[in-house]
């Protein structure tokens, strides 16, 4: 939707000011509109302002609430106010409070009294919870398919690395190691499970306020579960008061925004750090960096490190919603109007986000060669030789004991396990034959790990194949 700049209020008479104003004998300050207006920000619910403000039309005449005459007016007067906000045209007045005003006093002027009847049996409280819903659905759609993006570009990465080998670290140390193509599998799963929970969302939150109205219901013959149809929800809210209040499904939404950031948060880190030239795992294609204006040499990863850091921001929405909603007695409450902001930032940084990081992975360049000496730095096959001590027979504590003071012995040596001599390595258990040095091997270790979950080449390309099928 075009943004434009909300126009000053072109100081009307007091009596025409809001929609409300008739209980009112003084306008409010300049101050205190521009501390109560929504429509700054809420605009932004604009389409979806429209589309529940036609299901309810459509409602109303079907009911003989309202004539089809009117009906038909309000279609077309709608329909013009759609192309006014399409072209960049609609006049947003900031004395008209927020999006749901501001339509409504621009299509009585373009229809007349049809547009006032449009809120019979209507409540801007019903009206802008069943708005957000609708806004949030289509950002969760849209945010369920980049992640599908993202995931498909870490396939196609792992797909091609399903057999090279990585340290797998713990606590930053090198452990065991592990393939890169299992590694990126790892945020695969993430993400997968970031999609679950966003369709979990959208299913719980797929249900319409409108026929709330401001809280208790209305007087009027309403049928809310065609209205439901209309705009695609799965049922109605059944309880008038929690459907004008509650904003947990907002909340649910910000914690699986910030999961999916934290997520990407921890893949950046790695990003950085194997980017360094500490590690030079890694290169970022350059359009994914930036250099510096004093040192030369610079070239950044400002996308990643930018990613860590606009995690922070998402899980202060979350905090912001939580913390919002905490204090308030049923029903609505001014303050569900500060639902907005928190929302539209952390889709659109999810979105940003997202979008980035599908793009960023296929440009990653690997150094394998790099990757393997620091593997053969770290004595990541100790375990490996444990586990052959240990089928040979001997207790796995007993195996451990042994393997660690080898490991003593080639770090005083500075070399690694599998360069000690076979003599060398047979004082530390006589179950040591030659056979230990195809353990000892990378490819040994990894070949070794051949069970479901595990990083076996094999296993690798048996689970990109079946997570390509989730897709
Ligand atoms: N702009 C308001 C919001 O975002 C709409 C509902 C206003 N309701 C009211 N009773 N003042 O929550």
């Amino acid at each position: 939707m075009t943004e434009q700049p909300v126009g000053a209020a072109p100081a009307p008479h007091p009596s025409e000011q809001s929609a409300w104003s008739g209980r009112f004998s003084e306008p409010v300050s300049e101050l205190v509109q521009r501390y109560t207006a929504s429509v700054s920000f809420d605009r932004r619910l604009a389409s979806a302002d429209i589309r529940g403000s036609l299901a309810h039309a459509r409602m109303l005449a079907r009911q003989a609430i309202i004539s089809h005459d009117d009906l038909a007016q309000i279609e077309r007067g709608m329909a013009a106010i759609s192309a006014e906000i399409e072209r960049g045209e609609f006049r947003w007045n900031l004395a008209d409070e927020d999006v749901h005003l501001n339509i409504e006093k621009r299509l009585t002027a373009l229809v007349g009294d049809a547009g006032k009847r449009l809120h019979t049996g209507r409540s801007r409280n019903d009206q802008v919870a069943t708005d957000i819903r609708l806004w949030l659905r289509e950002a969760i759609e849209r945010i369920v398919e980049l992640i599908r993006d993202y995931q498909r570009a870490l396939l196609d990465l792992a797909e091609r690395h399903a057999a090279t080998p990585l340290p797998g670290f713990t606590h930053l140390q090198v452990a065991q190691p592990v393939t890169l193509g299992h590694h990126l599998l790892a945020y695969v799963e993430m993400a997968a499970r970031d999609r679950e929970r966003l369709a979990d969302c959208r299913r719980r939150m797929n249900r319409l306020p409108l026929g709330a109205a401001a809280l208790a219901g209305t007087s009027f013959p309403i049928d809310r579960e065609s209205v439901a149809r209309e705009l695609g929800f799965d049922g109605v809210c059944e309880n008038s008061l929690d459907a004008v209040s509650d904003r947990d499904f907002a909340i649910e939404f910000s914690a699986a925004a910030a999961l999916v950031m934290m997520h990407i948060s921890r893949f950046s880190e790695e990003l950085i750090l194997w980017m360094s030239p500490r590690f030079g795992f890694i290169e970022l294609a350059d359009r994914y960096c930036t250099g510096s204006s004093i040192m030369p040499q610079k070239k950044n990863p400002d996308v990643p490190e930018l990613a860590r850091g606009k995690t922070g921001r998402v899980y202060g929405h979350l905090m912001a919603l939580l913390t919002l909603m905490k204090g308030q007695p049923l029903a609505y409450n001014k303050d569900n109007q500060e639902d907005k902001e928190p929302l539209f930032d952390s889709a659109d940084t999810l979105i940003d986000t997202l979008r980035i990081f599908a793009e960023l992975v296929p440009g990653i360049t690997v150094r394998p060669a790099a990757m393997l000496a620091a593997l053969g730095q770290g004595h990541a096959t100790a375990t490996d030789l444990a586990d052959y001590l240990v089928k040979k027979g001997l207790p796995f504590r007993d195996a451990h004991e042994a393997v660690a003071r080898a490991v003593r012995t080639a770090e005083a040596k500075g070399c690694a396990l599998a360069e000690l001599p076979l003599a060398e390595l047979a004082t530390y258990s006589p179950l040591i034959g030659a056979d230990v040095f195809s353990v000892l091997t990378v490819e040994g270790s990894l070949a070794a790990r051949n069970h479901l979950g595990g990083t076996a080449p094999e296993q690798v390309r048996a689970a990109i194949v079946r997570a390509r099928k989730q897709l």
